[in-house]
């Protein structure tokens, strides 16, 4: 008991998701952080993500009625998405099913670029319980931070898995009880305690995989057996709220206190881009649902439609910029075939565990 505790707390949780493409705390010039600056619902079981809103950073996510799938079906496999507004204190709700399998984790993580972190994680092989875990400024070290708690079958039934995050407490919430408060001052009188902005990063990776350390391979309940995949994580809706409103926020020294953060004050791009969505997936979550059972019945019609479109811009758009028209095309040629891949699916009756197929 009293070891796999220590092996666990050792371990940095989540190590695919947990990194940091510059860390303020030890370089200048570091991006600042665009905000999300107000509440958001993202429904992945009747939408897929917004790629202006949220960075599929390895594999594929496929969308279904059931919700976002990640999924492993082989070796290496390990699907993660984050978004890409952060919010600054506040309130994360995950629905969600966790991938069953022996050394199989899925995960939920609130990640900041200088690497405070709180953290969901389920073990595969563990139909009883699910793990919190928090870390400040990157600090690995602790031998008591990781707690279990306990919930019903989370790899067969959705839950809601809650984190709300002030300056004085984080709370983990399972459904409607609160499991577990962390005060500011009990994590080592507030060092360890996350107080930078943070994104919403979800994945599922094999923490069973044979080139994993013993101890990781022992903590993630043994090794993954690839053979009796595929394993999935299915996330039907996130709901986040920004306690503070602005478009970004950054570092104001490298102390890492929430007093240095700065916030530059105005309204979010995520927020613009959720109101009045641009990308092809983000247009069709705007249309009324008559329109997009409409778009549905006609998805090889539309895909023709569609083809005509592009030629005609073609060629309209010869003498300008050919280029970088061709980049743009390109991005909005894929998201315009994964919808139609994705209509036709949904139109064919496709998907074989939706609950809920009333499109
Ligand atoms: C930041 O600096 C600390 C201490 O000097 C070091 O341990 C850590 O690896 C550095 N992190 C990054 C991302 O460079
Ligand atoms: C976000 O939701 C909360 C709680 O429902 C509400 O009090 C608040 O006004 C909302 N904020 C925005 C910006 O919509
Ligand atoms: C999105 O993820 C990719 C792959 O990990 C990364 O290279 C890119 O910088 C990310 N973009 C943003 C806006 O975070
Ligand atoms: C699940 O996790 C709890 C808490 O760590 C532990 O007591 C229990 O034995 C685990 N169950 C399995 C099947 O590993
Ligand atoms: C990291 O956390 C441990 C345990 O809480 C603490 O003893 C240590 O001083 C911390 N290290 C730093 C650099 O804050
Ligand atoms: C998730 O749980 C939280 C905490 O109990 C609650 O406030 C919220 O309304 C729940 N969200 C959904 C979608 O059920
Ligand atoms: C890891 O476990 C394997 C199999 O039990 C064992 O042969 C090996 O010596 C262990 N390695 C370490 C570094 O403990
Ligand atoms: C999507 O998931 C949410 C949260 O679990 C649920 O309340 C809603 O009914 C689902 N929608 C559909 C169409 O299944």
């Amino acid at each position: 008991m009293l070891y796999l505790a220590l092996v666990a707390a050792l371990l940095p949780a989540a190590f695919a998701q947990t990194w940091t493409a510059c860390n303020p705390l030890n370089s200048t010039g570091c991006p600042t952080n665009p905000a999300l600056g107000g509440n958001a619902t993202f429904l992945w079981n009747t939408t897929s993500a917004d790629s202006n809103v949220w960075n599929t950073t390895n594999g594929k996510v496929q969308y279904t009625p059931a919700g976002g799938e990640f999924t492993i079906n082989e070796r290496h496999d390990s699907p993660t998405i984050q978004s890409k507004f952060y919010i600054f204190f506040g309130v994360v709700s995950v629905i969600m099913r966790a991938a069953p399998g022996q050394g199989v984790i899925s995960s939920i993580v609130l990640e900041s670029d200088d690497l405070d972190e709180v953290d969901w994680e389920f073990i595969g092989g563990n139909h009883t319980h699910v793990e919190t875990n928090y870390f400040g400024k990157g600090n690995t070290t602790s031998y008591d931070r990781a707690i279990y708690y306990p919930v019903d079958k989370p790899q067969d039934q959705f839950h809601n898995y809650t984190v709300h995050w002030t300056k004085d407490a984080i709370e983990w919430w399972i459904d409607d009880n609160s499991v577990r408060t962390l005060k500011y001052g009990d994590a080592l009188g507030g060092k360890n305690f996350p107080q930078t902005p943070m994104n919403i990063r979800l994945g599922i990776w094999a923490g069973g995989d044979p080139d994993n350390s013993n101890g990781t391979i022992e903590w993630a309940g043994g090794l993954t057996n690839y053979g009796k995949g595929p394993y999935t994580m299915t996330v039907a809706e996130i709901y986040a709220q920004d306690f503070t409103s602005g478009k970004e926020y950054a570092y104001g020294d490298k102390t890492g206190d929430w007093e240095s953060i700065k916030i530059t004050e105005g309204q979010s791009k995520a927020i613009k881009e959720i109101t009045s969505p641009h990308g092809v997936t983000g247009r069709w979550k705007a249309l009324s649902k008559t329109t997009q059972i409409a778009i549905a019945a006609s998805a090889a019609g539309a895909a023709v439609l569609c083809l005509l479109a592009i030629l005609f811009c073609c060629i309209k758009q010869r003498r300008a910029g050919r280029r970088e028209y061709a980049e743009l095309e390109a991005q909005r040629e894929k998201e315009a075939a994964e919808l139609v891949e994705y209509k036709t699916k949904m139109a064919n009756g496709g998907f074989g565990h939706g609950s809920h197929n009333n499109w």
